[in-house]
This record gives C-alpha cells, sequence and structure tokens, in this order.
C-alpha cells in the first residue's frame, strides 16, 4: 500500500522535507491539473494549518483520503463534520504551542496598554524633542471580592468587568463576530481588547469604529478576518498594536508542531493510535 501524503498549506520546510523523505508526497499548490487528476486519488493523508480552508468539495477530491493533519491546534477551517462522514480523521497540534501564545497575548496587552509601539514612532519622528510621551495606563486588576477566579456567563459581563478582554477561543461559524460592538461597549474607553485567537471572532468593523470613537481604549491583535490581508484602518494608531498571526512562531515550537505533524502521519501508517486527534472517531 503506498503511503501517500499530500501538502496543501504552507509548512515549515523542515517538515516538508521530512515528509518528503518517508512518504510519497506532492504539492498540491505546485502541480498541474493533470498531476492532480493522477494524484489526489492516491492521496490517504492531507497535511494542512490552521489558517487553511479544507471544505467538503476539496475533501471530495481526495476519494481515497483517510486523514487530515493539521499543523496547527485550530482547525475551524477544516468541514470536520464532512470528513467525519466519509471516516476520514483529524489530528492537530494541541498543547506545543500554548506557551508561546500565551507569551504574545501578554506581550500585546502589555505593549498595548503601554503604548510600546506608539513611543517608538514617538522618538523616530523626533516627539521626544518637544517633550515626553503622553501617559498611558497601567496594569492594576480590579479586585473581585469573592474570587480572583470569578465566572461570568456572558462575555458582555466579563467585558464590563475587565480591564483586558483576550480573546481565546475556537474560530468557525459559532463564534464569528462573538466580540462586536455591544461587547466593545460594555469593554468600555478604558478597555483594551487582545485576540491570538481567530480573526473571525471579533467583528473588524465594529472595532475600527469602536477605535475611532473611543469606545474602547486599544487592541492588541496578532489574528484578523482575511489574512494576510489587514485593514489600513488599524494601521499607525498608538493605541494598536498589529502582529502577522506569529504567536506560535518560535523555532521550538514551530519544530513540536512540526514534530506532532509528523508523528500523527507515522502514527496513522503504522496502524498505532493518533496522538493528537480532534475528535473521537
Ligand atoms: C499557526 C494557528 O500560525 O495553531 C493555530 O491554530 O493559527 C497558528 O499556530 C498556524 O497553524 C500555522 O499555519
Amino acid at each position: 500500500m503506498t503511503y501517500f501524503v499530500m501538502k496543501a498549506a504552507m509548512l515549515p520546510d523542515a517538515l516538508t522535507r521530512r515528509l518528503a523523505e518517508s512518504f510519497q508526497m506532492a504539492d498540491y499548490a505546485l502541480l498541474s491539473e493533470r498531476e492532480r487528476q493522477v494524484l489526489s486519488p492516491q492521496t490517504r493523508v492531507l497535511v494542512v494549518n490552521g489558517e487553511s480552508t479544507v471544505t467538503e468539495d476539496f475533501i471530495a477530491e481526495f476519494p481515497a483520503l483517510e486523514l487530515i493533519a493539521v499543523f496547527g491546534v485550530g482547525y475551524d477551517g477544516v468541514d470536520v463534520a464532512a470528513a467525519q462522514r466519509r471516516g476520514i480523521r483529524v489530528s492537530n497540534t494541541p498543547d506545543v504551542l500554548t506557551d508561546d501564545v500565551a507569551d504574545m497575548a501578554m506581550g500585546l496587552m502589555l505593549a498595548t496598554s503601554r503604548q510600546i509601539v506608539g513611543a517608538q514612532r514617538f522618538i523616530e519622528r523626533g516627539g521626544w524633542n518637544e517633550g515626553g510621551y503622553p501617559w498611558t495606563k497601567n496594569n492594576d486588576y480590579r479586585p473581585q471580592p469573592d474570587s480572583r477566579w470569578q465566572y461570568y456567563a456572558h462575555i458582555a459581563d466579563l467585558a464590563a468587568a475587565s480591564d483586558y478582554l483576550m480573546v481565546c477561543v475556537n474560530g468557525g461559524e459559532k463564534t464569528r463576530s462573538l466580540i462586536n460592538a455591544p461587547i466593545m461597549a460594555a469593554l468600555g474607553r478604558e478597555g483594551i481588547l487582545i485576540n491570538i485567537a481567530r480573526g473571525t471572532v471579533v467583528d473588524e468593523a465594529d472595532l475600527i469604529q469602536a477605535l475611532d470613537s473611543g469606545a474602547i481604549g486599544g487592541a492588541g491583535l496578532d489574528v484578523f478576518s482575511d489574512e494576510p490581508h489587514v485593514p489600513a484602518a488599524l494601521y499607525n494608531r498608538a493605541n494598536v498594536v498589529i502582529t502577522p498571526h506569529m504567536s506560535s512562531a518560535t523555532h521550538a515550537t514551530r519544530k513540536a508542531m512540526s514534530d506532532l505533524v509528523f508523528d500523527n502521519v507515522a502514527a496513522y501508517f503504522a496502524g498505532r493510535p493518533l496522538l493528537s486527534p480532534v475528535a473521537p472517531y
């Protein structure tokens, strides 16, 4: 039986090489239509990334597909239900990136609240010669009388009680525009929104309006709804810090993610249980 793997997304070079050395592999983006017709039916494993969109129609191009291995913890772009209907398994890369993503969330929080990027621009344009940078907001948390970890059933209540609202939920239809104008209004003029999850979770038009009107105090964003396009309306604001979806992009974490993708594919072909399946099958 041929172990045929189709790469259908940008992956680290080292992972691509390792897959190509261990299995038969083709890169979907580099194939001609004719080559796709020949190789797609042989494909047993599809390797994609966290930003990939894998629709039911795309899955249908691979009649022998058995596993979709996602390089990323988020698999909101994969139609898991459609895969499941065909008995195709899905794996992702949980846990190995959590620390880096949390670091980035904290970094964005501090960079946004203390306006670190805006302060650098201030020096670069000579502003310091005219005086100091305007005072910014510090990081005092409001005391919670009962517990440090109070639970809020409604996001608007959580936002109203928070100085910083950090978005770390799954993407996909269930959470689309979860953070919208009313939530931002509840977060308030001093409140700061941090998003390291998926751009789709925040309504970008509402966010821009909230920043324009001062309804929220600032935003630190690593993800956007139409990557790599970032609305120019988010550029050059002292109270907005934007980064190009790089929370998990450290050498160590990208290697750990690559290893986990490879180990899932290898385990699958060896008939062993997947290391990180996304749902029980
Ligand atoms: C990656 C991510 O940037 O894990 C995820 O869900 O979005 C990120 O870690 C992405 O998967 C790499 O393409």
